[in-house]
């Protein structure tokens, strides 16, 4: 059950954000802004109270708060981004983390590690080794899981940005997935919805207490989620696409 959630308003300067997508073109600010709206209010019927932090123009990526830091039961960590442009985003973020948990971790150089690359299972953690996550930054996160009593394991990553590029678990045992982890064996023990390759983004789900909130525009992965049996509410992310980010990247949820 969560019941918080961290966000950032997004600044102007997205419109400079990391992207490998620049054929999809520039982000539109005005309408990132309400899209942003429309998933903050999404996450208040979840049952959230939400955190917004205000905007932070040094930082065009800075939207995407799930990178700075992954919240456990036990402890909170503060993430080391490995993208450079990234790596002040976390300005800040250990004082707040610190106002919900006793403990508050970080992430140390040479270590890189960026939230979405880990993903939550339970009281184990998944943890993609990404451009951006390396093994010693994974190595520190393991670590400090094991001392509190939780676990982690090492995906080793296909051409994804992040792990919950192509991952999303939806709970109930479920865990929606590109093609790339379909028979990996770290996941064989779960059922799986298929994202089909043309919808690949839609990958990028998050289950929030009652429901799934997933992008609009991906009817096929909406069937098959609905299909399984989950509740699904939709919000518009296109201009996050943009920016190679997803309805994960946007929160930070506990
Ligand atoms: N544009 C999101 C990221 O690359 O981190």
């Amino acid at each position: 059950m969560f019941r918080n959630a961290i966000v950032r308003r997004p600044a102007s300067s997205m419109v400079q954000g990391i992207s490998s997508h620049p054929e999809l073109g520039k982000p539109d600010y005005e309408l990132a802004l309400r899209q942003h709206s429309a998933y903050k209010a999404t996450l208040r019927l979840c049952g959230l109270e939400l955190r917004e932090l205000d905007c932070d123009e040094r930082y065009p990526d800075s939207c995407f708060v799930e990178d700075v830091a992954v919240c456990t039961k036990a402890f909170a960590m503060l993430a080391r981004p490995g993208a450079p442009s990234r790596a002040g985003e976390t300005e800040g973020m250990a004082a707040l983390l610190a106002e919900y948990w006793r403990e508050v971790e970080s992430i140390k150089a040479p270590g890189s590690l960026e939230g979405g690359d880990v993903m939550m299972v339970g009281d184990h953690f998944y943890i993609g080794l990404s451009a951006r996550t390396n093994r010693e930054g994974a190595g520190q996160f393991m670590a400090a899981l094991e001392r509190h009593g939780l676990s982690g394991s090492l995906i080793e990553m296909p051409e994804l940005l992040h792990l919950k590029t192509g991952l999303a678990w939806l709970e109930d045992g479920t865990l929606l997935t590109t093609r790339e982890f379909l028979d990996h064996p770290a996941f064989k023990a779960f059922r799986k919805i298929v994202v089909p390759e043309h919808e690949a983004y839609a990958a990028n789900c998050i289950r929030v207490n009652d429901r799934v909130i997933m992008p609009s525009g991906y009817p096929e992965t909406e069937g098959k989620i609905r299909d399984s049996g989950f509740a699904v509410s939709l919000v518009d992310s296109s201009e996050y696409r943009k920016l190679d980010g997803g309805l994960s990247c946007l929160s930070l949820r506990f």
